[in-house]
């Protein structure tokens, strides 16, 4: 039995998120697949410390036992990832962000400890794949600093993204910005059906 961790990063409304529909549509084709494995689900709207900003008024206290260990610990504890967000001003939602804040800590999940190349080992190799799933209004926007920064931070942590990034764009842009979001899936649909079956 397989614990499959599903993190929604959005910040649009419950019933209006393109990038929340993937997740359901993905985790609803896993749960077929998989009956036994455990889902469990992680909000970050509703987390307390994905609203924290790291600041040095606050860091002397900002990693502490709730706000990070306790989600270090999920993190241990799981061997999948399902992660949803939208591109928010080129990078990616504030939440997300603040988020891995708080759960990238040398010595916990990653060190340069016993590194002989200079380059981090990361912590979290319990962690066997990621499986991103992103947003954007338009589509001329670079993803660098979004689904690649998103990879590439979770591998320096030593989780593997084997998965392909799956991401539906110009969600704000005629006919999707009038479509809902199960409507908006048809577009991505065949490889949310695909990348589910690898997972
Ligand atoms: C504050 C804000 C900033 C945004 N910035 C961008 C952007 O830089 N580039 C882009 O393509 N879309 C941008 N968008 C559009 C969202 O990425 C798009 O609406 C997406 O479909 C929302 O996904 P969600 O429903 O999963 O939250 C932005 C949306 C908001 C609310």
């Amino acid at each position: 039995m397989k614990k499959v961790l599903v993190i929604n990063s959005s910040v649009s409304q419950l019933n209006n998120s393109d990038s929340l529909a993937m997740s359901n549509m993905f985790i609803e084709e896993y749960k077929k697949m998989n009956p036994n494995d455990e889902i469990i689900n992680l909000d970050l709207n509703e987390a307390k410390m994905s609203q924290k900003t790291l600041t040095r008024n606050n860091i002397a206290e900002y990693f502490n036992q709730e706000d990070s260990f306790d989600f270090i610990e999920q993190l241990k504890s799981v061997d999948k990832i399902v992660l949803n967000f939208s591109m928010v001003n080129w990078g990616i939602p504030a939440i997300l962000k603040n988020y891995i804040d708080h759960i990238t800590i040398a010595n916990l999940t990653f060190t340069y400890k016993g590194s002989t190349d200079g380059n981090a080992i990361g912590l979290l190799s319990n962690i066997q794949d990621i499986q991103i799933l992103a947003t954007k209004g338009g589509t001329g926007t670079p993803n660098s600093a979004f689904t690649e920064y998103v990879k590439n931070i979770w591998e320096f942590l030593g989780a593997k993204v084997k998965s392909e990034i799956i991401i539906n764009e110009m969600m704000d842009i005629p006919p999707y910005a009038e479509q809902t979001p199960i409507e908006n899936l048809e577009k991505v649909k065949e490889q949310i059906l695909k990348a589910v079956k690898n997972f």
